[in-house]
């Protein structure tokens, strides 16, 4: 019946309303104006423990209703998929719990607090099998996936080197307090670690997509304030995350790694960047600038070689005739519009769409041998 949405209902219950709350409402709200879909997410419940401000967030959100324990969700019988979107030390024991209601889960990153937690979640999801997916949401920004294409294709040859960085600025202050709203980022009891699974662990996931496992790594991490006052306790209190990191690696592939992350670089908010360089040709992107491919092919002819600075916003372009028209720009939040949307492809053709939890589980392996070498001071295998 032309014309008519015979989308089947996706009843999403999520949990935890702050920063990625909002990103994957808006997604789960705008997906099925842009793609056709077998499903169409329906935004049945929110649960945060504050049930006035769940409710208020459900009101203003369109959620149908609001919960204030996640034990309650997970146990409703019209839900049908998981969103946790809360601190990391929340992930495992979330989703561990959803999987055994038989849910679907689509789970912030980084999966877990280490690769322990990690396994058990894999088995968790991939005993019950239940449809699970990892929110590493830079994969799908166009210029990202159009680098995995051009990967792919074979058209770098031999990879040598890939390097990226994660820089931000907004801990260099001493009277920011850990723990809390945002800030529980300081705070290792709930984040895990402190750049490498908040920052690094993006640039890890995407570097393994486009260039294959990681075997080694030698790590360098820093704590730069080394007490801050504790919003929860009132106390000053030891801070135990990695406030930077940088670290060199060795790919499957044979191509060197360099990594770096911080959040003392004054100046940057999220200045994520990767360059590839392989034998014929070389890519870099920019998140601040997230639509331009740079690419350089020495295979062009000689007097016109040069970096090619490419606007993916082509009709052709992946994602993008979705969207407006050729030479329109998307952003930030279109990156989880667009992973819903293959989630539920995925879900509708029977072939999931990654990151799954196993896929994650990779990059957590790849922070648990980057934090175990910056404190040991040697190589380590991933
Ligand atoms: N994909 C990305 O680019 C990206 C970006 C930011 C954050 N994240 C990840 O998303 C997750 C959440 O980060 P955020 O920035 O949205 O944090 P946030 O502090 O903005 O929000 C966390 C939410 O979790 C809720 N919460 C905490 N404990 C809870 C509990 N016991 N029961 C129910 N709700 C609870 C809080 O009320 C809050 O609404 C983290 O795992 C983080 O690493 C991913």
């Amino acid at each position: 019946m032309d014309g008519i949405d015979m989308a089947k209902n996706f009843n999403i219950g999520m949990i935890g309303y702050g920063f990625m709350g909002r990103a994957h409402s808006n997604a789960y709200r705008k997906v099925n104006n842009f793609f056709d879909l077998e499903y169409r997410p329906v935004l049945k419940a929110v649960c945060a423990r504050d049930e006035k401000k769940a409710k208020a967030f459900a009101e203003k959100w369109g959620y149908e209703s609001a919960e204030a324990d996640w034990r309650k969700l997970i146990e409703r019988k019209d839900i049908d998929a998981v969103d946790i979107c809360t601190p990391n030390n929340l992930h495992k024991e979330i989703a561990i719990a959803a999987a055994q209601e038989g849910k679907g889960i689509l789970c912030e990153k980084p999966l877990a607090m280490d690769a322990a937690e990690g396994a058990e979640m894999v088995a968790a999801v991939e005993k019950a099998g239940v449809p699970n997916i990892v929110w590493y949401n830079y994969r799908r920004v166009p210029a990202v996936t159009f680098a995995k294409k051009l990967v792919d294709s074979g058209k770098l040859g031999r990879v040598f080197h890939y390097r990226a960085n994660f820089l931000q600025d907004w801990t260099i202050s001493a009277d920011l307090p850990q723990g809390g709203q945002a800030l529980w980022r300081l705070d290792v009891a709930a984040a895990g670690s402190g750049v490498t699974g908040d920052l690094l662990a993006h640039c890890i996931d995407t570097a393994i997509w486009l260039n294959g496992g990681i075997s080694k790594v030698s790590a360098m991490t820093e704590t730069f304030i080394k007490e801050r006052k504790h919003n929860l306790t009132g106390k000053v209190e030891k801070v135990g995350i990695d406030d930077a990191c940088a670290f060199l690696c060795r790919f499957a592939n044979g191509s060197l790694g360099l990594f770096e992350s911080t959040r003392y670089a004054r100046g940057h908010k999220a200045l994520y960047t990767f360059e590839i360089n392989g034998e014929h040709a070389s890519i870099k992107w920019d998140l601040h600038d997230l639509h331009r491919l740079e690419w350089f092919d020495h295979r062009d002819e000689g007097p016109l070689r040069g970096w090619r600075s490419i606007h993916v916003s082509d009709g052709e372009h992946p994602y993008m005739n979705k969207w407006w028209v050729p030479g329109l720009q998307i952003g930030y939040e279109h990156s989880f519009v667009h992973q819903v949307a293959d989630f539920l492809d995925g879900l509708a053709k029977g072939k999931p769409a990654g990151p799954t939890f196993r896929d994650a589980q990779e990059t957590q392996k790849v922070c648990d041998a980057v934090l175990a070498s910056g404190r040991s001071g040697q190589w380590t295998d991933v």
